[in-house]
């Protein structure tokens, strides 16, 4: 993997706040609820590989290896001190997860590469552009009939989450969730099938949890896709562990 992009958001946006990541999401966004709720949704099969996007500390990548060990996960961030934070926690587990330092928007992997695609508070670190080409990215590297599931900040559906996101919205990159464009970019992506399965109040705002389906058979505008963005396809990651 070529470690040309720096351009990321750290976790909690400042690289010295990264070791407060966990407890923070913890006390902050419900996480105990969100996340096994989208593990569930996945319907994760025996043999499945699963990529995790800005996996940060592998809470999420821990817990899908925990109710399904037998699947194979796959974890990338584009931050190698969150990262740090992830291996220790994977070796304390004791399970063998892959990590990989990288870009969500030029991913190290072949396509058709996984069965499912998780991105939980990944979307919102990016800009708009660079949310439409990792979307891009993740069509290409699911197999006809993969999966995407996101949870990440949406549209405010109660007064109180439209008074929170008046604040929040000038965090991060998040104005473009909380307009409610999350679901039309993984359309624009070329994704079927875009829901949302829940939602959550929470302390920085609505969480939206979302489900896409790469339809089978559009391997035609695939292929346009890699003719135009050659550089795109086919390469391999470097390994963190
Ligand atoms: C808010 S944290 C979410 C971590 C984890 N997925 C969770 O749900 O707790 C966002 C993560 O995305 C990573 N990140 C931000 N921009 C990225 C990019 N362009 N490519 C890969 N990772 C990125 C950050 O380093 C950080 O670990």
């Amino acid at each position: 993997m070529t470690d040309t992009h720096t351009d990321y958001i750290p976790a909690l946006r400042f690289g010295w706040l990264t070791s407060l990541y966990d407890p923070l999401i913890r006390w902050t966004m419900r996480e105990a609820v969100f996340k096994p709720r989208l593990v569930e949704q996945a319907h994760i099969q025996p043999g499945h590989r699963l990529l995790d996007l800005g996996c940060g500390t592998a809470t999420l990548i821990l817990l899908i290896k925990q109710d399904h060990p037998e699947a194979e996960v796959v974890g990338l961030d584009g931050d190698s001190k969150v990262l740090a934070l992830a291996i220790t926690k994977i070796a304390t587990a004791g399970v063998h997860i892959k990590l990989d330092k990288g870009m969500a928007f030029d991913l190290p992997y072949p396509d058709h590469s996984f069965d499912r695609v998780f991105s939980s508070l990944l979307l919102h670190h990016l800009t708009l552009e660079q949310k439409r080409q990792t979307l891009k990215e993740v069509f290409r590297v699911l197999q006809p009939g993969g999966e995407l599931h996101v949870a990440d900040f949406g549209k405010p559906h109660n007064a109180v989450m439209v008074t929170v996101s008046l604040i929040v919205r000038w965090l991060e990159e998040a104005a473009d969730n909380m307009k409610g464009l999350l679901p039309e970019l993984i359309r624009e992506a070329g994704f079927d099938g875009v829901e949302e399965t829940a939602r959550y109040s929470t302390a920085f705002g609505t969480l939206s949890l979302l489900k896409a389906v790469k339809p089978r058979g559009k391997m035609k505008s695939e292929e346009d896709y890699q003719r135009r963005n050659p550089s795109h396809s086919a390469r391999s990651p470097s390994s963190q562990t």
